[in-house]
């Protein structure tokens, strides 16, 4: 199973939104994907799940020692989260660090897993990190993206004292205005300071992005959705299962 984790601790840079479309692309692609939600805002699972999401279906049950029952909605796979979750935030004994790896280590009867994780560096995104191969880091237009992504990355180097931790896969700029001045000065430090992270796709800014999160479709599926914000959706998945492969012979 290639296990993914969506990462970068600052919030509204378009983690969800990517893990949300994602799932989407490989669940069409006949691909059986898990969709994790590690945050306790609970967006991935009401966009995948808009209905009442049944209490033993929560990502908090690792946290009780409880196995959390997947759902499914449209052929893609969830465990969901709500606030409940937010409860286990400060029990940061060392056990509870690896929970989500304990669970999903021993699953096996899926191809993907995408792991979305909160917009912070605390005990969810340590157990995603835990538990995935690899990191992918949107940054939006932002010096805050920028120095969460560097925040990451220190994260990542820590955390490779105590256990293997997954690689960056790469960094994908998110809700791009192509017009802005800022675009460009970022887009050219992170070609500059990320060399071979940065995936040459990037996610353009689109209306539409809020509508489809809210009625729980992909961009492509609503109406007056451009073509352009969903060819840079899939160009994004297809970069990442080839940097997969790419990263996995060498
Ligand atoms: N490409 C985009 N264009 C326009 N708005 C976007 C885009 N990606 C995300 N958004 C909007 O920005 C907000 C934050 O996105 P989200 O994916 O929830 O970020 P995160 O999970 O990093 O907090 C949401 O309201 C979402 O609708
Ligand atoms: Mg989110």
């Amino acid at each position: 199973m290639i296990k993914i984790s969506v990462a970068n601790q600052k919030g509204g840079v378009g983690k969800t939104t990517i893990a949300f479309h994602l799932a989407n692309i490989w669940t069409e692609e006949g691909k059986k994907v898990l969709c994790i939600d590690m945050d306790p805002q609970g967006n991935l699972s009401s966009s995948l799940w808009p209905k009442e999401i049944p209490g033993d279906s929560l990502i908090s049950s690792i946290f009780e020692q409880k196995e959390p029952k997947i759902i499914e909605k449209n052929g893609i796979y969830l465990v969901a989260s709500d606030i409940s979750l937010s409860v286990y935030e400060k029990d940061l004994s060392l056990k509870n660090y690896f929970r989500l790896k304990s669970w999903l280590d021993p699953i096996e009867d899926f191809d993907i897993a995408i792991i979305d994780c909160p917009p912070s560096l605390g005990l969810f995104t340590i157990n995603s990190l835990m538990a995935s191969e690899w990191v992918i880091a949107p940054v939006d237009v932002s010096v805050y993206a920028l120095r969460a992504l560097t925040d990451l990355k220190n994260s990542l180097k820590e955390l490779s004292e105590i256990e293997k931790p997954p690689s960056l896969l790469g960094i994908v700029l998110s809700s791009f205005t192509a017009h802005y001045r800022a675009s460009k000065v970022i887009k050219e430090h992170l070609e500059e300071e990320y060399k071979g992270h940065l995936f040459s796709t990037v996610i353009p800014a689109s209306t539409k992005i809020r509508e489809a999160l809210m009625l729980g479709a992909p961009v492509w599926r609503v109406k007056g959705g451009t073509a352009n914000i969903e060819e840079s959706f899939r160009s994004l998945a297809k970069e990442i299962m080839e940097r997969i492969k790419t990263k996995r012979r060498k």
